[in-house]
């Protein structure tokens, strides 16, 4: 359970090759000691490639494409500072605490970091465009992310049209449609939530769709949305029952900034396992986790965020059977700052598994845990929820930081919850799963 301590001590090293790298004047020196003054081609346009231009195309969410030198130098000074400050790429995970591996890491590493500010600072050259990286193949605006792994979705399910008013305000839309398409229960292994192409995915800030089963039995949420979470895909093994027939209940919260357009509609791709086959765990998705005063209080009765101040709320839950958590997206709005998850132990030993520290509402992350190093948790720990607000004029995105702030859904108002993937399993596999995890460790120290 303790193998995340492992990265810490990765990062340890990276960071001390990192200060060898930048010397104490913040200039790169080259492992032969010389000055490493990194040009576009050889350097800073692999970086680009990896990390960036997934959304800063011209089809993609990201406002301005960044795929040649000339769309890319007159940014220079501005790549150094939003990923120096790590607000590019958007991945706000605190990179000095908790759960460090993930199966979705977009952030970069300190040496690409200083590579990008060396550039900045070196007055941005060309370098010779031979070296420039091989061109990479973009997914089309309109393709389904799961598809290059899974193939086509077995199922597709569709909202009803919404036509989006461009006043830059909150709106909802929650339409009902029958579920069809399914002739017996089966067992989800992954969904992913695709706004329409290109409008919708500029409009559609978040939403959900879920299934009430027409036998009136317990809501199965299909799938969750936020701009930086499209997917979710169980690991192999894992599955969640979607029975057949129903109402999909769609919850769509537009946030159109100035751009209008008609009929949109969301879709959301479904991937079964094969017909008869039952998966091992049985999860229900990502579940709510409340961050606030429980005791019996209404959700967000506490929420109350003084001009120019702070808040710190809690929630504490207590696993009543062991668990394996798949994934961690804390949910505030635009005072939101940090939010952390802390498993207490039984035995009282305390761990932070995650936190977000420069939490911005405007990307809604899930952090999924690559699987060697997820949480599995013995039945009795205490899953402690810390968030912090910040109302005071320092918080880049806050709107007005004269006013009091109290629970609500529109982004000016707060939340404070997290959506936890989690599977709860028996004492038996949970033996069996902290078995495996030893076996995995003792392979890495061996090595
Ligand atoms: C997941 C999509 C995504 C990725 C990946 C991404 N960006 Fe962005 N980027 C955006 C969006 C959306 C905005 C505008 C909203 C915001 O700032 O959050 C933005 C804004 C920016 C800005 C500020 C532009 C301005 O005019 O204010 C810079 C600079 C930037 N990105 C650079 C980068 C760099 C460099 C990388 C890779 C190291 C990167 N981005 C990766 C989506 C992305």
């Amino acid at each position: 359970m303790n193998s995340y301590r492992q990265t810490h001590r990765g990062s340890i090293l990276q960071l001390a090759v990192f200060l060898v790298l930048t010397g104490f004047a913040g200039s790169m020196l080259a492992q032969d000691g010389s000055a490493f003054a990194p040009v576009y081609a050889r350097d800073v346009a692999p970086i680009l490639q990896q990390k960036c231009v997934s959304c800063h195309n011209p089809d993609g969410i990201g406002p301005m494409p960044l795929q040649t030198y000339q769309q890319v130098r007159p940014f220079a000074a501005l790549i150094k500072d939003r990923t120096g400050k790590r607000m590019m790429p958007p991945w706000h995970n605190d990179p000095t605490t908790g759960i460090q591996q993930f199966k979705n890491d977009a952030s970069l590493s300190e040496q690409q970091i200083a590579t990008l500010a060396a550039w900045a600072d070196g007055g941005a050259p060309e370098g010779d465009p031979a070296n420039l990286p091989a061109p990479i193949q973009l997914l089309a605006g309109g393709a389904w992310h799961l598809a290059e792994e899974l193939g086509p979705p077995d199922l597709i399910i569709k909202s009803r049209p919404y036509d989006v008013i461009a006043n830059g305000q909150d709106q909802w839309w929650t339409p009902d449609v029958p579920f069809e398409g399914l002739e017996s229960d089966r067992w989800l292994r992954a969904a992913e939530f695709k706004p329409s192409y290109p409008l919708g995915k500029k409009v559609v800030h978040h939403g959900h769709a879920v299934l009430q089963p027409a036998d009136g039995g317990r809501a199965v949420a299909l799938a969750r949305y936020g701009v930086g979470k499209s997917w979710e895909m169980y690991p192999q093994g894992t599955g969640m029952l979607v029975p057949a027939g129903g109402n999909i209940a769609w919850n769509l919260h537009y946030f159109p900034v100035g751009i209008e357009g008609e009929d949109d509609v969301v879709e959301v791709g479904l991937w079964f396992y094969p017909e008869g086959q039952q998966p091992e765990l049985v999860t229900n998705g990502e579940s709510m986790f409340r961050v606030d005063g429980l005791n019996g209080m209404a959700r967000g009765q506490d929420i109350i965020i003084p001009p120019h101040g702070y808040q710190v709320l809690q929630g504490t839950h207590v696993l009543q059977s062991p668990a394996v958590l798949h994934s961690f997206r804390p949910h505030m709005h635009m005072r939101g700052k940090v939010m952390t998850m802390t498993a207490i132990y039984p035995d009282g030993r305390r761990e932070v598994l995650s936190q977000v520290n420069k939490y911005n509402h405007t990307w809604q992350i899930a952090y999924i845990y690559a699987d060697e190093v997820k949480p599995i948790l013995p039945r009795g720990t205490v899953l402690q929820f810390t968030t912090v607000f910040d109302n005071t004029a320092n918080n880049p995105i806050n709107p007005d930081p004269n006013q009091w702030v109290v629970f609500g859904r529109r982004g000016v108002d707060e939340m404070s919850h997290a959506w936890v993937g989690i599977t709860y399993i028996d004492e038996e596999q949970y033996v069996q799963a902290i078995a495996q995890r030893r076996a995995y460790q003792e392979t890495l120290s061996l090595n």
